[in-house]
């Protein structure tokens, strides 16, 4: 990319560890995303994740502070246009956002979820996916909707389960390869490669009728 090229601009929504946060600025850091953090959200004011950025690129606000969900999540979004974002990326965020707000960002905006949607949506997918038997088991990234872990998958890795799993380890090994799988699928979407179409992913022109499968060596 030249030097005059203003690089694309992320913004990055966080609640907790910040694991798949720090997993984008290595890519960044190493050359391999051509992307800058422009802001780091957060419903989470002491979360770790905000730390892994400077203070300025730094936005957090207590949603108990906020009269309503609309309220918070209307400030949210000030701030991130306020940061000029090119993607938005919710990266364990998780505080469920209202209809107003995604239909704001519709398009731009990305989430990585614990399980081969459409399975297990929501909370305790390991778990869930332990109790249910399943054999694999793994993680999406997909375009957000106001539905709840419902929009357009564009891409998942698969993780097999393996006899004496328990939710922890089990999350372990997803989210060592969730910290490949969202640095790729951004890659695809700062390039211009990916859009969301009719409530479908479409890759390089390609309508996703099923997500990529991704294999990443550890
Ligand atoms: C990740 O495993 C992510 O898939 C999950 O939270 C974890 C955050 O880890 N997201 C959700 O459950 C969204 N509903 P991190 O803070 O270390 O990146």
């Amino acid at each position: 990319m030249s030097d005059r090229t203003p690089l694309p601009r992320l913004a990055v929504l966080c609640s907790g560890r910040g694991s798949n946060l720090g997993a984008i600025l290595a890519a960044i850091a190493a050359g391999t995303l051509d992307a800058q953090i422009v802001g780091v959200f957060s419903d989470k004011p002491k979360c770790a994740a905000l730390r892994l950025v400077p203070e300025a690129l730094r936005w957090s606000a207590k949603p108990g502070d906020f009269a309503t969900r609309g309220d918070f999540d209307q400030a949210l979004g000030d701030a991130i246009v306020a940061a000029r974002p090119d993607w938005i990326a919710c990266a364990g965020y998780m505080r469920i956002l209202d209809g107003a707000f995604v239909e704001r960002f519709r398009g731009r905006l990305l989430n990585i979820h614990p399980s081969l949607l459409p399975r297990h949506r929501g909370l305790d997918t390991h778990q869930r996916a332990l109790e249910a038997g399943d054999r694999e088991h793994g993680a999406s990234v997909h375009f957000v909707i106001p539905e709840l872990d419902a929009g357009a998958v564009i891409a998942q890795i698969v993780v097999p389960v393996q006899p004496g799993d328990t939710p922890q380890t089990l999350a372990e090994r997803v989210q060592a390869q969730e910290h490949h799988l969202y640095p790729e699928v951004l890659r695809w979407a700062v390039a211009g490669r990916l859009h969301e179409r009719d409530a479908t992913a479409v890759l390089d022109g390609h309508t996703l009728f099923t997500p990529r499968r991704l294999e990443f060596a550890e």
